[in-house]
């Protein structure tokens, strides 16, 4: 895999709503210094980190109680839609303004758009509405990561690992022994696994109460460049689908400064959803998994990074869908740089 270019025209999840307030907080994304902050209306903005004087990060700085940005370096001040609108050690105002992103701020989660502001499309966006419906329950958070965004696209949308790297919680045999079905709709990747009468694995034997035999579902959505949402659905064996324990993670997967990404997740559940202690053990479980992916990942990130000739990989019938992801992946880059709209990364 080659692909150390980032796609710009495309939603990322750049924050939880819960992380952005009053203060300033730098995030980067697609290699670009992003500075995060609420008006005092409570409106999210998101600006590109560097101040237009002399790129000291604006995330330094202070914001007032008016909205008003300052750099803590040589005092330039910026309003709410990023206008300087003043310095001290000059009566006129210097011609500079910042880089401003499209956001959207939908169901506790803050969607960036990196690129070219034009086609920003809101519509390219999941269903996001059981991360606020009263029916569900949720937690969420990020976790970072220290290897190239694709790499963590591939390890959701082949989820045969989970038998060999997850075998004390999610994984068991069936996982990688059950074929999935895939689709492919425009750039949007789909596939589907059906694990009927197994074993139940022990996340789900605790989570659902469930002994087996089971039935256990899982139906994976990717909506390039970095949005993946997955519906898992756990039953006792004969019990019909709509009638099991339903489960949804989102994923988040965007990419960071050089090779690294943040790992954003949200787990959520339509059932016991006032059980704390359920919601606790589900979270730790929800981390531990992750963990094992995230030392996964930053290995293998190494073992890419050192291997700049791209010796050849070897492939099977259940990489299908994380092949289709590369490919839904490249062809927006081919179409962003056909643009030219991108900006090659700093670092391979
Ligand atoms: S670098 Fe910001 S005011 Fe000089
Ligand atoms: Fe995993």
């Amino acid at each position: 895999m080659t692909l150390t270019q980032q796609v710009r025209n495309g939603w990322y999840l750049g924050a939880w709503s819960d992380e952005i307030g009053r203060t300033l907080k730098q995030r980067w994304i697609t290699d670009i210094p992003v500075c995060f902050y609420r008006l005092p209306d409570q409106a999210v903005t998101a600006v590109e980190d560097r101040c237009p004087h002399r790129k000291y990060p604006l995330s330094l700085g202070h914001l007032d109680d008016q909205g008003t940005l300052q750099c803590d370096y040589h005092g330039y001040r910026f309003d709410g839609q990023g206008v300087c609108v003043g310095v001290a050690e000059q009566a006129d105002r210097p011609k500079a303004a910042l880089r401003r992103f499209p956001l959207v701020e939908r169901d506790g989660a803050i969607w960036i758009w990196p690129g070219d502001p034009e086609l920003a499309d809101e519509s390219l966006l999941p269903d996001t509405s059981w991360l606020t419906d009263p029916s569900w329950t949720h937690v969420h958070g990020v976790v970072p990561l220290r290897a190239r965004h694709m790499l963590l696209l591939e390890n959701l949308l082949d989820l045969t690992h989970e038998t060999f790297l997850h075998p004390t919680s999610i994984g068991n045999a069936a996982v990688a022994a059950t074929p999935i079905d895939v689709t492919v709709d425009g750039d949007r990747v789909g596939f589907s696994r059906r694990m009927i009468g197994i074993e139940a694995p022990p996340f789900y034997e605790k989570s659902c109460g469930l002994t087996s035999p089971v039935d256990r579902w899982q139906d994976g959505d990717f909506y390039p460049p970095g949005i993946f949402v997955l519906n898992i659905r756990v039953a006792a064996t004969g019990t019909e689908e709509p009638d099991g324990f339903h489960m949804k993670v989102l994923y988040g997967m965007t990419p960071g400064r050089g090779n690294e990404t943040h790992d954003f997740y949200a787990l959520g559940r339509d059932y016991l959803i006032d059980d704390q202690e359920l919601t606790e053990f589900q979270h730790e479980q929800q981390l531990a998994v992750m963990q094992e992916d995230v030392d996964a990942l930053e290995a293998q990130e190494v073992m890419y990074a050192t291997d700049p000739g791209g010796t050849a990989e070897s492939s099977i019938k259940s990489d299908l869908a994380a092949l289709r992801g590369r490919r839904a992946v490249a062809k927006m880059l081919a179409r962003e740089q056909r643009a030219g709209g991108t900006r090659p990364r700093a670092s391979a």
